[in-house]
């Protein structure tokens, strides 16, 4: 055994290795909703995090990257662009998103999928201590749960799956779903997002092994079971399925946004736009599923219809470079940046540009600076997990001011749907009355909204929802007592 009593396994380090023009290279924190959610848990813990360093062929011994322990699996060109581009980012990714890309499924890829999640199973089990607990997280790596329970026996297994879980008559396209779910019921505690996801894991997990499900336990019955020959009893396992809604790091979003010198940036950047009377604004990886094309086409409608001009309102767009390698990311590109390009030629003026769109991402400093500068923050996915950009813009607006508009399908829509202006993103014409609504709304309606955001929000952060999955996980019996 190692010698960490908790262990984090996720696809990335929180830390990514970049190259400097010089050759040099550094560590730079990576992006995604994962890392900003977990590194405020591991700073300071005892733990170790397990993951990729987001290059290819890259071998690298453990170090230490602000108070974390980083442990980096190495992925050779071919694992990324078969584990990581392929498998993770091709198939799981649009199946779990309710297929709004057409998934592509290749035998290939699943043998790299099964290596890939082999060498990450074998490099938490060198990092654990005995009876260490292990939080295995999201879709690149469903496998490793029971590959290292298999190593690993005395350890307790978690699996967090941060995207949405779908249903069983899409999941079932997949023609390995049944390894999928037997992976995954190599952990303990199995957590989702939403109740949602949580009850069609349970359906599907079912449906597919035929284990006995009551209320959220399923019984997965002991290995000896099977094994013709095999002296000792069989000792079946539970696996506690739950949701387990993810948030931030709430109170140093809302610090960060009372600083004096992003406050003053807020107002620089109204300036800079030309003070038109209503900023909206959009923050998204340019990612399919995050609906930008619905929300970039009711704006230019709204402007082609004459209800709103450049002047009054303006469309701030920040959608940070993802994935570039796989295709639909590349289409969707050219869509978004042909969309901008026509609305801005035929609506924008000198020193009034309709949309400003930014592909590249900012600091925090900068976000916290752009979300007080925005009245309108537009979360319009056509599927997401959770989106914690909803919950950045809430967290910064202590001046009780600004409008959320949130699609219905997303994860955070189950906690903040009161607070929100909730939409559905297909449907163009109802956006375009969201959108309205959002940019007229009165001030005493607005604080209210917000008042009542902002108490979801600040209560439940990532701290308590850390504590909430291990506390679980830690109240599973530890395997081989006689309680287990
Ligand atoms: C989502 C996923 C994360 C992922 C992030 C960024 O938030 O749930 O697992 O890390 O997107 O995507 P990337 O492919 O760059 O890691």
């Amino acid at each position: 055994p190692g010698e960490y009593d908790l262990v984090v396994v996720a696809n990335r380090l929180p830390v990514d290795l970049t190259a400097a023009e010089d050759g040099s290279v550094s560590w730079k924190r990576s992006p995604g909703g994962l890392v900003t959610a977990l590194a405020p848990v591991m700073e300071g813990a005892d733990g170790a995090w397990v993951g990729w360093s987001g290059k290819a062929d890259v071998e690298h011994d453990p170090f230490d990257a602000s108070g974390i322990r980083c442990v980096p699996v190495t992925l050779t060109s071919d694992d990324v662009e078969q584990y990581y581009e392929g498998f993770s980012n091709d198939t799981l990714w649009p199946l779990y998103h309710d297929v709004i890309e057409a998934p592509s499924y290749h035998r290939q890829w699943w043998d790299a999928y099964r290596r890939v999640n082999h060498r990450f199973a074998r490099a938490a089990a060198a990092a654990a201590a005995h009876g260490a607990l292990v939080w295995v997280h999201d879709y690149q790596l469903q496998l490793v749960p029971a590959m290292l329970r298999t190593l690993r026996p005395d350890l307790r297994i978690g699996f967090f799956d941060h995207i949405p879980f779908p249903s069983l008559e899409i999941f079932s396209q997949l023609p390995w779903r049944t390894q999928i779910i037997e992976g995954l019921l190599g952990a303990d505690v199995i957590g989702f997002q939403r109740a949602g996801d949580a009850a069609n894991f349970l359906r599907v997990a079912r449906r597919l092994t035929g284990h006995t499900v009551r209320s959220r336990v399923i019984t997965v019955p002991g290995r000896s079971q099977r094994g013709a020959g095999d002296a000792k009893p069989a000792t079946d396992r539970l696996a506690h399925v739950q949701a387990f809604p993810i948030s931030i790091d709430s109170a140093r979003f809302d610090a960060l946004a009372r600083r004096p010198e992003v406050q003053e940036r807020a107002r620089e950047i109204r300036n800079e736009l030309g003070n038109p009377k209503v900023v909206m604004l959009g923050v998204d990886r340019l990612d399919y599923t995050k609906g930008i094309r619905h929300r970039i086409k009711a704006y230019g409608e709204l402007l082609a219809d004459g209800r709103i001009d450049v002047n009054d309102a303006t469309l701030v767009q920040v959608a940070s470079p993802s994935r570039e390698n796989v295709d639909a990311y590349q289409q969707l590109r050219e869509d978004v940046e042909g969309l901008v390009g026509r609305i801005n030629g035929d609506y924008g003026e000198i020193g009034h540009s309709a949309i400003n769109y930014m592909h590249h991402s900012y600091p925090p400093e900068e976000m916290a600076a752009l979300y007080l500068a925005a009245d309108v923050l537009l979360v319009t996915s056509l599927r997401d997990g959770m989106n914690l950009v909803a919950k950045e813009y809430v967290a910064a607006r202590s001046d009780e001011k600004g409008v959320l508009v949130l699609s219905e399908f997303t994860g955070a829509a189950d906690e903040l749907g009161k607070g929100a202006l909730l939409c559905n993103p297909h449907d163009i014409d109802g956006l375009k009355e969201i959108l309205m609504r959002a940019a007229q709304m009165e001030p005493r309606e607005m604080r209210r909204r917000m008042r009542r955001l902002r108490r979801v929000v600040m209560e439940h952060d990532v701290a308590a929802w850390a504590r909430s999955f291990l506390n679980t996980l830690e109240a599973v019996p530890e395997p081989g007592s006689a309680a287990a």
